[in-house]
């Protein structure tokens, strides 16, 4: 990410409540088959990772349903989230772009809905950085380890690639118009279904879990930034080699 756009993530996320105290099934239909599938491959000895959790609470929930781990939460700005809804989470700042982790730490990551956020100065370099994002997922797994996606995804190229424009000229110009779904620090750029699969498949990753669900978006928001066709995806893929089931 570039000076500008990285500026502003950080200051959106610094600036917002709702992710510092959040509690419960925040994604009502994709955390219960997280749970499910990881207290079927998870042990009390597994090492989850989440990057960009926000407060914990989806750890807080893994420690609740799937049992003891030891949990790991790397945030961009841990300032924000120092206090993590579980004390069992040990929160690290990072970036997911290069994650302060060695490679093969870990059994499971989770990263949800950060993806859209790693914006460069054009959609191209914006793709680069999400692919990067997953490269380095992948890489602080173990073989045989699984990686958990959740990411609101664009079904229409075009439309994404408007939406990014449209929210870097608001960004640019420092004016939001939330009534419209337009924040000044908010660039989005959203990846299609195709297109995070491709990455995770790209790391050598078996992808074993792959649901992709309309969301129901206000009509405002689906005008003026063209997300008619917005959804949200879970991915789950297991990293080759190892023998973990
Ligand atoms: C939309 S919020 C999602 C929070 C939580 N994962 C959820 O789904 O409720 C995005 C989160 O990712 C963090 N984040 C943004 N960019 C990041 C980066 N490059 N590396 C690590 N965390 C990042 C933000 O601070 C924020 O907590």
């Amino acid at each position: 990410m570039n000076q500008f756009t990285s500026g502003k993530v950080k200051t959106f996320f610094e600036e917002q409540d709702n992710y510092r105290d959040r509690k419960g099934m925040v994604h009502a239909e994709q955390d219960p088959v997280i749970l499910e599938f990881m207290a079927q491959h998870a042990d009390a000895s597994s090492i989850v990772l989440e990057v960009g959790g926000g407060s914990g609470y989806m750890l807080d929930l893994v420690n609740l349903h799937v049992g003891p781990n030891r949990l790991y939460n790397c945030e961009i700005v841990p300032g924000t989230y120092r206090v993590q809804v579980n004390p069992a989470i040990t929160l690290v700042g990072g970036d997911c772009l290069q994650l302060p982790f060695r490679s093969g730490f870990c059994d499971f990551v989770i990263i949800k809905n950060v993806l859209h956020h790693l914006v460069g100065g054009t959609r191209k370099q914006s793709k680069g950085l999400a692919l990067q994002a997953v490269n380095e997922l992948a890489r602080v797994l173990r073989p045989g380890g699984h990686l958990i996606i959740v990411e609101q995804h664009h079904r229409h190229r075009l439309f994404a690639d408007i939406a990014f424009w449209i929210t870097m000229l608001f960004a640019k110009v420092g004016v939001g118009v939330p009534s419209l779904g337009l924040n000044k620090n908010v660039i989005v750029s959203f990846l299609t279904p195709a297109e995070i699969e491709s990455y995770v498949r790209g790391t050598g990753t078996n992808i074993v879990v792959s649901d992709h669900a309309k969301v129901e978006i206000p009509f405002i928001y689906r005008v003026t930034i063209l997300l008619k066709d917005l959804g949200r995806s879970l991915i789950i893929g297991k990293v080759e080699g190892g023998n973990q089931s």
